[in-house]
């Protein structure tokens, strides 16, 4: 609980939780827990945050606001199981198409059986890629999102700057996270939640508490709000700003290609 967040992104690609970890190691790592979980997460997410991350979720589709379009292309990127990448179909009629982009192909496979159980495989594709490394031509999506995701990946500045690259001319940025709580009380609560419940909590329903713990400890590690503002103004992204959600346990970036 004492360790302190980092300044600037760059300070996240050997942090692995708490732990620092050599230069190409952390990936490695963060694929395992998600490999691990990936069958419980969608239930973990639930009991972890008492079902707020639907809220969240739902408040950055919202934000996003999908025309009821059918040549509206968005990027869902470390979608895992596809929660955010369903709401935004689902929110344009189930005109717009969405790609969920994952490095770990547990998580994806469970996401492409959620979408054909919701019969939504023809709104959405998924692929197996690196976000520091989109598999897609300069310009191709409206939208690129990234939900729980981006502070999972080792090089952030190069995951931004490959967000900025694929998306078109007036396409936007949405980076939803974990933040820095600004309510003395709710972050005494939250430090108490986290680093109590969370682990014991997941050694009950996974059997094991190690990825819980990292989980936490890299949501503590994560640039606060102003500093990840900086980090996506640094990749290209103009107009960029915050907003806080539950007193700033999770935070919605916003930003443009322009
Ligand atoms: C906490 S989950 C978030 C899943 C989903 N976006 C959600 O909000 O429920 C983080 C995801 O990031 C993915 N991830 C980690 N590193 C990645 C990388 N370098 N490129 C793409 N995805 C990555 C993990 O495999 C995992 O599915």
């Amino acid at each position: 609980m004492s360790e302190t967040r980092v300044s600037s992104a760059d300070g996240m690609e050997t942090s692995y939780g708490f732990t620092e970890v050599e230069q190409g190691g952390k990936q490695g790592l963060v694929d395992e827990v998600f490999h691990g979980v990936a069958r419980r997460y969608d239930i973990m997410n639930d009991a972890m945050s008492g079902g707020m991350h639907r809220l969240w979720k739902d408040a950055m589709v919202t934000a996003l606001n999908p025309p009821k379009r059918p040549d509206y292309a968005v990027l869902d990127v470390a979608g895992g199981t596809g929660d955010i990448a369903f709401r935004i179909v689902e929110s344009s009629g189930r005109q717009a198409h969405a790609t969920v982009l994952d490095i770990n192909g547990s998580m994806l496979q469970v996401g492409r059986e959620r979408a054909e159980k919701r019969r939504l495989d023809g709104c959405v594709d998924f692929v197996e890629a690196n976000a520091e490394d989109l598999p897609f031509e300069n310009g191709r999506f409206d939208a690129y999102t990234i939900a729980f995701g981006i502070r999972n990946v080792p090089d952030i500045p190069r995951a931004l700057s490959e967000a900025y690259r694929v998306l078109k001319r007036g396409g936007r940025f949405l980076c939803l996270e974990f933040s820095e709580v600004d309510a003395p009380m709710l972050d005494r609560l939250y430090d108490a939640w986290s680093f109590n419940a969370i682990p014991r909590l997941g050694r009950m329903i996974t059997g094991d508490s190690e990825p819980y713990q990292y989980l936490v400890e890299s949501i503590r590690k994560f640039p606060n709000q102003k500093d990840f503002a900086t980090t996506i103004e640094q990749a290209g992204f103009s107009r960029v700003k915050w907003t806080n959600y539950t007193g700033g346990i999770a935070a919605l970036h916003s930003g443009w290609k322009l």
